[in-house]
Order: C-alpha cells, then sequence, then structure tokens
C-alpha cells in the first residue's frame, strides 16, 4: 500500500486488512523509521495504541519532552491542543502529526479568541490599571488563546502545575481570568485557600459574563463557565455510594472534576499524579477512581494486587481521544516512510511566537 493513493482510500483499504497485519505493520514501520519518529501518546489513549508510543505521559510531560526532542517528525497520539503545542515548542523544520485530525477536545472549544478577546475589553471597561488581570489558559485550548496570554503577559499551565502557575500570577497582578475549564481553576483555587466569595463565574454569552461591575471589582479569580464533558460525569454520589460500598477505599479524582466530587476525593491529580498514586500504594490498596476509561482500565490490568474501580457507573470515554487508532498511526508511519507528512499540525509564524512565550513560562514551573 502507498499513501500516494488518496487518505480516505488508505484508510479504507487499512480497514478491510486484518488488524494484527495493520499492527505488523506499524512494528515494522517504527523500526524503519526509528532514527527519525518520536511517537508521544497520552494516558487516555486506547490500547492498540499506546503500547507503540516511544513516551508516555500527561500533558505536562508531553510537552517537555517536546520541547526538549530533536527528532525530524513527532506524531502525537493525543488531542489537537496537544499536537499544536508540540508544533509551538519545536524547531520549525520538525514536523508534528495528529494521526486523525479530527480528535480535538470539546472543552478547549468552549473559548475561542473572539470571546476571549471581548471578555478582557468589558474587563478594561470596569477595572483600573490597579486591579490589572493575568490571563491563565489551561493548555486544553487553541494555539490563539495560548498566543493572547503570551501577548498580554499570562501564561498556560496545566493539571499538573496549575497551582505554582496560579501563585505566580498573583504574585504578578491581583486577578486571574483563568479558562476555558471552571473547574480546574476552582479546585485549583480552593486547595490554595482562596475564598469562594472571592471567585466568580464569566459567562461567554454573557455581558459582564453576567457578573455586576461591583462583582467583578471584588473577585480575584475570574472562571470561565467551560467543563469537560467526560469528567462532568463523575458526580458526589458516586464517590458517596462507593464509599459506602468499601469503607477503606481511596478516591482518586482529576481536577476537571467538578468541586462537589473532588471535595469527596482522597487526593486530586492530573492523569500522570494518579498513576504514580496508585503504583506507590501498598498492594491490596483499593482505589475509586474519577477519570478517562481507558486509563483506569490500563491501571487495572497493571496492578492486578490492588482492585481498582472506575467511580462512575455510566461509561466516561473520551471519543476524541478514541479516534487515534492503529489504522491512523498506520498511515502517518506510512506518510513519512513516502517522504510525505499526512495530518501535519501546524501552527503560523505569528501565533506561535506569543504561544511559545506562555508556554515557555509556564515549563519553568514543572
Ligand atoms: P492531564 O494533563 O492530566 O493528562 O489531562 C489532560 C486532559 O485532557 C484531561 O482530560
Ligand atoms: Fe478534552 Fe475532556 Fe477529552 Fe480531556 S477528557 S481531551 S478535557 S474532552
Amino acid at each position: 500500500m502507498s499513501i500516494n493513493t488518496d487518505t480516505k482510500t488508505l484508510l479504507e483499504e487499512l480497514y478491510a486488512t486484518p488488524e494484527e497485519k495493520v499492527i505488523e505493520q506499524i512494528h515494522a514501520l517504527k523500526t524503519e523509521l526509528a532514527d527519525q519518529v518520536l511517537i508521544l501518546g497520552h494516558h487516555y489513549q486506547r490500547e492498540e495504541v499506546i503500547g507503540f508510543a516511544d513516551i508516555t505521559g500527561d500533558s505536562l510531560k508531553l510537552s517537555q519532552k517536546a520541547s526538549e526532542t530533536k527528532a525530524p517528525y513527532i506524531i502525537f497520539c493525543g488531542v489537537h491542543f496537544m499536537a499544536e503545542t508540540a508544533d509551538i515548542l519545536t524547531d520549525d523544520d520538525q514536523v508534528v502529526i495528529l494521526p486523525d485530525p479530527a480528535a480535538g477536545c470539546s472543552m478547549a472549544d468552549m473559548a475561542d479568541i473572539e470571546q476571549v478577546s471581548r471578555c478582557w475589553q468589558e474587563l478594561s471597561e470596569v477595572l483600573t490599571p490597579e486591579e490589572a488581570v493575568t490571563p491563565v489558559t489551561y493548555i486544553n485550548s487553541t494555539a490563539a488563546l495560548k498566543a493572547f496570554c503570551g501577548e498580554h503577559g499570562g501564561i498556560v499551565c496545566t493539571s499538573s502545575n496549575a497551582q505554582k502557575v496560579m501563585q505566580w500570577s498573583w504574585g504578578n497582578r491581583e486577578k486571574i481570568l483563568f479558562f476555558p475549564d471552571q473547574h480546574l481553576g476552582e479546585n485549583t483555587a480552593l486547595a490554595m485557600g482562596i475564598p469562594e466569595n472571592e471567585m466568580i463565574i464569566w459567562d461567554p454569552f454573557e455581558y459582564l459574563g453576567g457578573n455586576t461591575p461591583e462583582a467583578i471589582k471584588n473577585a480575584t479569580l475570574i472562571l470561565w463557565k467551560g467543563f469537560c464533558s467526560v469528567h462532568q460525569l463523575f458526580k458526589p454520589e458516586h464517590a458517596e455510594t462507593m464509599r459506602n460500598n468499601h469503607p477503606d477505599i481511596k478516591v482518586l479524582a482529576h481536577p476537571e472534576c467538578s468541586r462537589e466530587v473532588c471535595e469527596r476525593s482522597d487526593f486530586v491529580g492530573s492523569t500522570e499524579a494518579i498513576i504514580q498514586y496508585v503504583e506507590q500504594a501498598p498492594s491490596g490498596s483499593k482505589f475509586a477512581i474519577a477519570t478517562e476509561l481507558n486509563l483506569v482500565n490500563r491501571l487495572r490490568i497493571q496492578f492486578p494486587d490492588k482492585p481498582i474501580w472506575f467511580l462512575s457507573p455510566m461509561v466516561c470515554m473520551c471519543s476524541t481521544m478514541f479516534r487515534t487508532d492503529p489504522q491512523h498511526l498506520c498511515a502517518s508511519l506510512m506518510s513519512i516512510r513516502d517522504k510525505g507528512a499526512l495530518n501535519q499540525i501546524s501552527v503560523s509564524a505569528n501565533q506561535s511566537r506569543w504561544a511559545k512565550l506562555s508556554l515557555e513560562r509556564m515549563l519553568n514551573f514543572v
């Protein structure tokens, strides 16, 4: 099979091929291209794909690794904002590929540059220069928003370093505008001891985000009304039921879960931190975990001596992470072998310059 056939035909051919053959071909191509390609894999990737990753990690670890590699090609098995971040942090002659370009993030789509620019303008109409605001974007956002932060003295954060980033931001200016995830911002600030009455929610579809000028002046944290459609499926009653059924269980949650879920958890942390927590626990420890299903299932297999439950009775899977399958990964490798770059992710030079600034500020906090 050659990549000269158009992409759709190539994928159709790969789907018509028995999956074991596709897997064999990926192994062969990985060996052939070993000195050219680095495969990065986020912890939410499906089993058939994650095994091919040279490095697995959470968003922070994978951004760091992308900024360090000199590999000419990086295949990012993750979602769009992750591949964009890798492109921003790599040299111009390095190529970043997202195997399925439709692998987006619904949370990242909840704040766009027009909405954030309008919010910024409305805030400037209400606040004095002394009541200055640092824009902080969660890494789950478009390159345009990372560039906005770079240009306005702001910074990017991930679920691993949000506390350090917020500390830095409040050290510089009185207020933080945090987007697009309300929950990461809120859970982090509460853990830092910020009183609830200093936080307001900004609804991008309302004038002043639905707040009074006085409420904006009194706030130190302005939280964008965005969320993860996967993590919002975990509910506080799920944690309560688990505890009733297993009094010695430890509940572990990702900070994209609601405040009510995080408050009922023993530990709140990024995907990498959740993995480390389980790894370091003594044999026999019991866990209920509130994060994406593929990761929880993998932990169950890796630690058969530590009973692990998925916190929700419903299936909470990131359907866009799931889009990257062996067929798309195989097509990406074939394109590199054939001197192409199928589904290359490329951020414009102007956007990249500013976005890199906000990402580099973030990389000081690891
Ligand atoms: P981590 O950075 O913790 O891996 O989280 C990324 C993400 O998108 C979680 O939904
Ligand atoms: Fe985005 Fe949620 Fe999927 Fe993470 S789990 S990539 S925040 S949609």
